[in-house]
């Protein structure tokens, strides 16, 4: 570990504690990863010194000559791994990548249209205690209640009905696969932009294993650290005007210059100052990682894991939201197994297993409470386990569930799950 840290011996303390934590026990939050070494320190890097507002070319600081390499290389790999035509790899988090398209496609107080937080959709999706809710008008569509699925109908009619000025598609808590075509279709009835926040599954949808929606997509937006596995930030991407089977909305041919420019300066000045060129810099090391095929057979994995580990809850009894999953999350309802959300984080967390309590389709608990967990693959992937782990992993959340009151139990079942992560070592040259 870093010795330069020692001599403040009270952060030193609080680093190891992490570290420790992240080794020993296992990481099953949907939206967490672990970087490789290269990220990380890209990410510790010097370039954390440089000022460089403005964008590669065009800077209102002298001296970013490396900088601009560094974010043109991030821009050249994001644009490959997407086949995008146009990238901003500048927003600081999602949240702020969200935000600038908010403000570029939308006047306050107009109506958009996204998947309600209850169901899966994200704050920055309409909640009334963020950024969209407050300056804009937010309507949420939701799950069709029998399948738990999404159901294109019941958004067509909701669209038909509150004419919203955008609509977004992607989730933070969402198993199944999204048909970006027929809401284009959906979009283009109503005269609508239509966005996607693919911050989840990107890594997924990177490689191809899940539909991409930049071909159908005004604008697309991400995180960088979730299935993509880079440092904490966000990315704004647009598609290829030539595979936009549904034809373009603004003038032709000046379409991808009018669209970055208005990008580019919302993300800043809009809203951004100066980049965070060591964190741009570490985007770069992640996209290069994720173009090459090991990042393939990695993310092919993270389904299979996400499979494996919901088709053997199924065999527990547990009640995965739509019956199973077809990307890296399952949404477990806890309803039939007489455990809160909030008590299963808290007694999987005395158990060694991090989750998140997570609001289920149609909750009647609160979201401080909720009647279910998320359940993620992607950091345990990236620590080599397989599905041999998946079904150690599924039995451990079994007992633990059952025994969620016993301390006894969930101490041994933490020396179990301890042992488990010993056999897959992180932050070593492996990854
Ligand atoms: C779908 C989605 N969009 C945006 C975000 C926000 O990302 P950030 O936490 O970087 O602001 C998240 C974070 O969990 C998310 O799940």
């Amino acid at each position: 570990m870093n010795t330069a840290l020692k001599n403040d011996s009270e952060i030193y303390e609080i680093l190891e504690l992490e570290t420790n934590r992240q080794k020993n026990k296992l990481e099953l939050i949907a939206s967490e990863n672990f970087v490789s070494p290269a990220v990380l320190e890209a990410a510790g890097s010097v370039l954390t010194n440089k000022y460089a507002e403005g964008y590669p070319g065009r800077r209102y600081y002298g001296g970013c000559e490396y900088v601009d390499m560094a974010e043109n290389l991030a821009r050249e790999r994001l644009k490959k791994l997407f086949n995008a035509e146009y990238v901003n790899v500048q927003p600081h988090s999602g949240s702020q990548a969200n935000m600038a398209v908010f403000m570029t496609l939308l006047k306050p107080d107009d109506k958009f249209m996204g998947l309600s937080l209850a169901h899966g959709g994200h704050l920055t999706h309409g909640s009334p205690v963020n950024f969209s809710g407050k300056l804009y008008q937010a309507t949420g569509y939701e799950l069709n209640k029998d399948t738990r699925v999404l159901d294109y109908n019941i958004i067509q009619d909701m669209a038909k009905k509150e004419k919203p000025k955008m609509i977004i598609a992607g989730a933070s808590a969402y198993s199944r696969e999204w048909d970006y075509k027929n809401l284009r279709l959906i979009a283009d009835s109503i005269g609508a932009f239509l966005m996607c926040d693919m911050a989840h599954p990107a890594g997924l949808i990177a490689k191809g294993l899940l539909n991409n929606p930049l071909p159908y997509c005004d604008v697309v937006t991400s995180t960088t650290h979730k299935t993509l596995r880079g440092p904490r930030g966000g990315i704004i991407l647009i598609g290829k005007d030539s595979e936009n089977p549904f034809g373009i909305r603004t003038p032709k041919g000046d379409r991808l210059r009018m669209m970055s420019e208005l990008f580019d300066s919302t993300v800043m000045p809009g809203i951004q100052g100066g980049p965070l060129m060591h964190i741009i810099m570490a985007k770069a090391v992640a996209f290069g990682e994720a173009l090459t095929v090991e990042f393939e057979k990695y993310a092919k994995q993270i389904i299979r894991n996400a499979k494996t580990l919901s088709d053997k809850l199924i065999e527990f009894g547990f009640d995965i939201i739509s019956g199973g999953t077809d990307n890296h999350l399952m949404l477990i309802d806890l309803t039939n197994k007489n455990i809160t959300g909030k008590q299963a984080e808290n007694s999987l967390g005395a158990a060694g297993i991090t989750v998140n309590k997570n609001m289920v389709p149609f909750d009647k608990r609160s979201p401080f409470v909720t009647s279910g967990i998320r359940v993620g693959t992607p950091a345990v992937t990236t620590r080599g386990m397989k599905e041999e782990e998946m079904i150690k992993i599924a039995e451990i959340i079994n007992d633990a569930v059952n025994n969620f009151e016993d301390e006894k139990k969930l101490e041994q079942l933490k020396n179990d799950v301890k042992e488990l992560c010993s056999g897959f070592p992180l932050f070593s040259e492996k990854n």
